[in-house]
């Protein structure tokens, strides 16, 4: 058997690798499962991307690859789109980098910059990508936990100096998964003044950018003064368009910062279908009329998930952006046995908070992507769970 290399054996087993095989052999077992882990919701996409998608799929070129440039079309809608959105103007050839899911790109950028002896800044809990980008370019992470008395923010005021001197690069998304957390702009600032200080890219994680309620409205790093010299932000189409599959989305920094994340990329894929660049051409065509609506049928669900979690005996916050609602755990209940509990006895699907890291411990992240009346059938199942449980764990 071949010998596996150091930095793979780094790798701990990904979360939801394996739920789906998880699901198939309850549903088997005749199990009504619902399933609120993933960020992945049962709602359709633009009806626009789909006829964009089945026109562009008959057009022979479309099939060939598309290489790092892709469709030029798709660069000019993510440049208008950046513009209408948050006023800030980027050049389509130079200034974005089109990804198959903004997850590859997350996981690529560190392969540019973070080396063995150099560290990036992982949150805890965090999306996962953060730490495997990490791991796999050989580097050390440190792993800074979100705290609730910090509002789930990145105190970089705590983060020992000699970590900053080493640090090539911090993860940072707000809003933020699992947690839900949005990060004020004069928090921003202070990011971005002490990566600008330290010479530390800052990725800056935006997949929920247009996930957010009550009147909030996310800002984009490029906001901030300065943080176009130090500063990589990455977008998805994945959860504004119900678009998760079709792996599309991009980046967009300077471009001494896009052409080294281009070139990992002509080294590990080709390009994106350009069908499926194309449709998401047509989904940013369609944002005024697609997102608010899909928006407003997220609150929904959000608001009937606080409102079932909390009657069930949970303790949350109630979320202003996201898909997630971050449930507190009574003390000493392990968010795995809870999450496993709650599967193997009442088949519904969360995350346990030790999934995102150690520091996700002692909550469990719910993902309100079905409908209503689903939802609160899964909040019943999960307070008698956590009622045995409380019982047993003293
Ligand atoms: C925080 C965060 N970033 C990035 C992604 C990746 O999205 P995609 O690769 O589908 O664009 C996800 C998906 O769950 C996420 O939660």
């Amino acid at each position: 058997m071949p010998q596996l290399a150091g930095r793979f054996q780094t790798l701990p087993e990904y979360p939801l690798a394996t739920i789906p095989q998880r699901k198939r052999a309850l549903v088997e077992r005749g199990v009504d499962v619902i399933d609120l882990g993933a960020g992945d919701a049962d709602l359709g996409p633009p009806a626009a991307a789909l006829d964009a998608l089945s026109t562009a799929a008959r057009v022979p070129a479309m099939s060939r690859y598309g290489f790092g440039l892709g469709l030029v079309a798709f660069r000019e809608a993510v440049a208008a789109w950046m513009g209408k959105r948050f006023g800030l103007r980027f050049d389509p050839l130079t200034e974005i980098v089109p990804l198959i899911g903004s997850k590859e790109g997350i996981a690529h950028v560190a392969f540019a910059y973070l080396e063995p002896g150099r560290v990036a800044i992982v949150p805890e809990p965090g999306y996962n990508a953060y730490q495997g980008g990490a791991l796999l370019a050989s580097a050390e992470p440190y792993r800074y936990t979100l705290r609730p008395r910090r509002n789930f923010l990145v105190d970089v005021d705590e983060i020992p100096f000699d970590v900053w001197d080493r640090a090539r690069v911090l993860y940072l998304n707000y809003p933020n998964n699992p947690t839900a957390a949005v990060a004020p702009l004069d928090y921003l600032q202070r990011v971005v003044a002490r990566c600008r200080e330290h010479d530390v890219l800052l990725v800056y994680d935006n997949a929920y950018s247009e996930f957010a309620y009550d009147g909030y409205v996310p800002p984009s790093i490029f906001e901030i003064d300065g943080a176009r010299e130090v500063a990589i932000e990455f977008h998805s189409l994945s959860k504004t368009y119900n678009m998760t599959g079709w792996r599309c989305g991009w980046a967009v920094a300077k471009p001494e910062i896009c052409s080294v994340l281009a070139k990992v990329k002509s080294f590990t894929d080709t390009g994106q279908f350009m069908a499926v660049q194309a449709a998401a051409v047509a989904a940013l065509g369609v944002y005024d009329e697609f997102v608010p609506r899909n928006v407003a049928e997220f609150k929904r669900r959000r608001d009937v998930a606080v409102e079932a979690f909390r009657t069930a005996g949970f303790r949350c916050d109630v979320p202003r952006a996201t898909m997630y609602v971050w449930l507190a755990l009574p003390q000493d209940v392990p968010s795995a046995m809870f999450a496993e509990r709650l599967l193997e006895d009442e088949g519904v699907v969360v995350m346990p908070g030790s999934a995102f890291g150690t520091g996700g411990e002692g909550f469990i992240r719910v993902s309100f992507v079905t409908s209503p009346e689903r939802i609160a059938q899964a909040a019943q199942r999960a307070g008698r769970v956590l009622t045995s449980m409380a019982v047993e764990v003293p």
